[in-house]
């Protein structure tokens, strides 16, 4: 059972949007407020640890309810079930999409949860034995040192999350090497001590030549300074694979494996999520898939217009599609978050940088938007102050914390206060003209407000859910297959003939810079 394939342009509901559109594109937010007494109510949603308020939007309540019709005329609540059944929905995979199926407590196949259980007492296992000092170097020194090798979704969501988490560390310092760049790996093999340093080659085809060299490098340092024999005590390999890593020496026991219906960008939350548990230690990883869980019941089973990842997504696709914007930012105010930016680029670009429709067509409308960001207060030093005065229109995310993690609450105010300031100053602005026209802020830019009680697993863990629900209801609206990514797999075989074959298939200035690089 594939997902429905309906262009959603041609959709009662999308035809009045366009009306719709024409009709208010002018209004300021200011005039929903005054006209729409209920707007706070409709446009808020109170779930669990989160607020969401999305009434700072260019969106009326009339928009935003043809919205919410879209959803229902393009299938949404069906598409959602096959998501969540193990439907083959990556149809030019040929695969089912169950990375929600590592923090589910009941799926419908047998098969699949005792892979996921299985899974999950292997991560436990070797991160509670790391943590209580049991599983040890091949000296008999303590572990105190985990390098993820990996790269895309075997690397992005590991290492935002173990930043994100690191309040919660339990003493083990994470690293990660990603980049083919020979030098960093070379750096930081420099600063590590292989006595006291377990390796984890994450890759779910472990074919990826980034993640192979650079596997490949460290071993051969591991061997020069230790010996062979101990690579059976050091590295670790998660993947789809296990002949491969068999054969680098690896044993089957520290082999976890992939499912092949969990795609990289989205696989944190079984095996390629082993650094993070090793980090936050097994309990704190068991509450991270918990928020998960629970955001996920949220995301099947609430009305589409109080469902915060459905609401989300229409936002996207109501400022990509009728205001042309073209990127979304980002703005965590916790330094902890610094790498969530990067993390939902891949997750969402790779997603839904598509062109072509699920029959097969050429879509004439916008579909994967740009993402950016960075956190704030950082940013409104950065690059605010091109969304206050600028040309664009940047639609943005605000996610904050009532509570710190220490108890710094004064400087926690400042930081929380900064985050209000700017939404409000992005909405109301400051009216100015005459002599002082260069001061004039006209407001009027949408934002949207996910303030979160504190930063903890639980609720790390629902906010990338959120995020990964939001991507596939825009992908499920704009009847694209989110989870496939011909065009980087493209790239990756180029990039291999360029090794095994020169210049021959280059064309004109490919070529001339191949010979420069000779
Ligand atoms: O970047 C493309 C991609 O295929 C991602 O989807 C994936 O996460 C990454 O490469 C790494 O692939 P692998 O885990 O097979 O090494």
């Amino acid at each position: 059972m594939a997902l429905s394939k309906i262009n959603p342009t041609k959709q009662p509901s999308w035809k009045k949007l366009v009306q719709q559109f024409n009709k208010e594109n002018n209004f300021h937010i200011n005039d929903f407020f005054k006209e729409e007494n209920n707007r706070l109510d409709e446009f808020c949603i109170n779930w669990e640890n989160f607020y969401v308020d999305f009434s700072k939007n260019r969106l009326s309540n009339n928009s935003f309810k043809l919205l919410t019709d879209l959803c229902k005329e393009t299938n949404l609540k069906n598409n959602i079930k096959k998501y969540f059944n193990g439907s083959i929905i990556n149809e030019t995979e040929n695969r089912a999409v169950l990375h929600t199926a590592l923090r589910s407590k009941h799926t419908n196949s047998t098969e699949i949860s005792e892979e996921v259980n299985n899974t999950l007492s292997k991560i436990r296992t070797i991160s509670d034995e790391i943590n209580k000092g049991v599983r040890l170097g091949y000296s008999g020194k303590k572990i105190e040192n985990v390098v993820n090798i990996g790269i895309g979704g075997s690397h992005l969501g590991p290492e935002m999350v173990t930043e994100a988490l690191s309040f919660y560390s339990q003493g083990i310092k994470p690293y990660f090497i990603s980049n083919i760049d020979p030098d960093y790996t070379e750096n930081l093999l420099k600063s590590i001590n292989p006595d006291t340093t377990i390796f984890i080659i994450v890759s779910k085809t472990f074919t990826t030549i980034e993640t192979l060299k650079n596997a490949k490098k460290v071993r051969k340092w591991f061997v020069k300074n230790v010996n062979e024999e101990s690579i059976k005590n050091h590295f670790i390999a998660v993947s789809n694979n296990t002949e491969d890593p068999k054969e680098f020496g690896i044993e089957s026991k520290n082999i976890l494996s992939i499912p092949e219906w969990v795609g990289g960008r989205f696989s944190l939350w079984g095996s390629v999520g082993l650094i993070i548990s090793i980090c936050i230690g097994s309990k704190n990883f068991d509450d991270f898939l918990r928020g998960a869980r629970e955001m996920d019941l949220h995301f099947k089973e609430t009305p589409f217009e109080k469902n915060i990842p459905v609401v989300l997504a229409l936002l996207s696709i109501w400022y990509n599609n009728f205001f042309k914007c073209e990127t979304e930012v980002i703005l965590p105010y916790n330094q902890f978050l610094c790498k969530l930016p990067d993390y939902l680029q891949q997750a969402s670009m790779e997603s839904n940088g598509k062109s072509i429709d699920r029959e097969g067509k050429r879509v004439d409308y916008q579909t994967g938007t740009i993402i950016w960001g960075s956190t704030g207060t950082n940013a409104q030093h950065a690059f605010f102050q091109l969304m206050h005065q600028g040309t664009k229109l940047i639609p943005a995310d605000f996610i904050a914390f009532k509570e710190p993690l220490f108890d710094d609450i004064e400087q926690h105010k400042i930081l929380t206060s900064n985050f209000l300031a700017q939404t409000n100053a992005l909405l109301v602005g400051n009216k100015k003209s005459g002599d002082e026209i260069h001061k004039n802020i006209d407001g009027n830019k949408p934002s949207n407000t996910i303030l979160i009680n504190k930063l903890t697993p639980h609720n790390l863990g629902s906010l990338i859910a959120m995020y990964e629900s939001k991507i596939f209801v825009i992908g499920s609206i704009l009847n694209i297959y989110s989870f496939d990514q011909w065009g980087v797999e493209l790239g990756k075989s180029i990039a291999k003939q360029i090794l095994n074959n020169g210049k021959s298939n280059l064309d004109e200035s490919s070529s001339q810079i191949y010979d420069k690089l000779q």
